[in-house]
């Protein structure tokens, strides 16, 4: 059965300091004593660690072992009592597979061992949640879910960029630019005046989004924002057009992980953008 809490949530003192849940209680199964695995799906944010919630800090303190992707701040792996897994993307590789992921999670936990599963963003976002939750759930383990601060409006919103704005834009869509094969479209949608794109993994795929962006009727004009490693000290962003998107990318060096926001609210970032002195900031054609 799957129980959405493990322990009671813990209560502030009258000082307001909200202590660490202690580890789980060992359980008596058959005669042998084991403890219960679990499992939280936990949302690091978008790069800074204290862009974490409480709840999903509170369950890395919890843990016995806990596994990461590459994007994390690594400040958010110091200092736990709980061993450290690394299944992330090394020089754009996967060191490991989808299923070995979710296989090793689950027999994590059904050792006994409380786990956190520590995913980049929001863990729904473009984060494979659901093909990890499924084989959890299958398994029946208990597991909870810590939503975490999507990069899709976190980053370009630290960059200055909201991605909605009166008068400019009433919605936005979120669009994955990792095509899984040679040819395939993105979903990009048709051209709407009002709508803010926000396009993710947009680094190795440039030339493909931007010429899909011209076949949907997006205008040359259009500004677009390319973020890199926003919410952390190595920001950079290049400001340019639809028309120029692809070629100022590749020229402009940028680092993974990298967004791409198309649309009028990035013309907001001239008044809005960081003032930070380590953030670095360029405009390249845009007019
Ligand atoms: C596989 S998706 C995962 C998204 C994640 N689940 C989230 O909610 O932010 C990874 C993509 O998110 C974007 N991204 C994540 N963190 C970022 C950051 N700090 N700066 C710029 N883009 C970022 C990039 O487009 C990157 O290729």
């Amino acid at each position: 059965m799957i129980s959405q809490e493990p322990n009671p949530a813990p209560v502030a003192d009258s000082a307001g300091q909200v202590p660490a849940r202690p580890k789980a209680a060992k359980t008596s199964l058959g005669g042998r004593t084991a403890r219960e695995g679990y499992v939280w799906f936990v949302g690091a944010g978008p790069g800074d660690a204290d862009l974490i919630t409480l709840r999903g800090w509170r369950a890395m303190q919890e843990a016995d072992v806990v596994l990461h992707d590459s994007l994390i701040d690594s400040a958010l792996l110091v200092g736990l009592d709980a061993e450290l897994l690394f299944v992330g993307k090394r020089c754009g590789r996967h060191s490991m597979s989808q299923k070995e992921i979710t296989e090793l999670l689950v027999d994590q936990a059904l050792q006994g061992r409380r786990v956190v599963r520590l995913k980049g963003g929001d863990p729904a976002v473009l984060g494979r949640l659901g093909e990890e939750a499924l084989g959890v759930a299958d398994a029946g383990i208990a597991f909870e879910v810590v939503p975490g601060v999507t990069s899709a409006t976190s980053v370009p919103e630290l960059a200055g960029i909201p991605v909605t704005h009166r008068g400019l834009a009433d919605s936005f869509v979120v669009v994955s630019a990792h095509r899984c094969n040679e040819g395939s479209e993105l979903s990009i949608p048709a051209y709407r005046a009002r709508t803010t794109l926000v396009l993710m993994m947009a680094r190795s795929t440039a030339p493909q989004w931007q010429q899909q962006l011209i076949r949907e009727g997006y205008p040359h004009e259009l500004p677009v924002a390319l973020v890199s490693r926003g919410a952390t000290e190595e920001q950079r962003v290049v400001l340019t057009s639809v028309r120029f998107a692809a070629t100022d990318l590749e020229k402009s060096g940028l680092e993974t992980p990298v967004l791409a926001v198309v649309g009028q609210v990035v013309s907001l970032h001239a008044r809005l953008g960081s003032r930070r002195i380590d953030s670095v900031e360029e405009r390249v054609h845009c007019q």
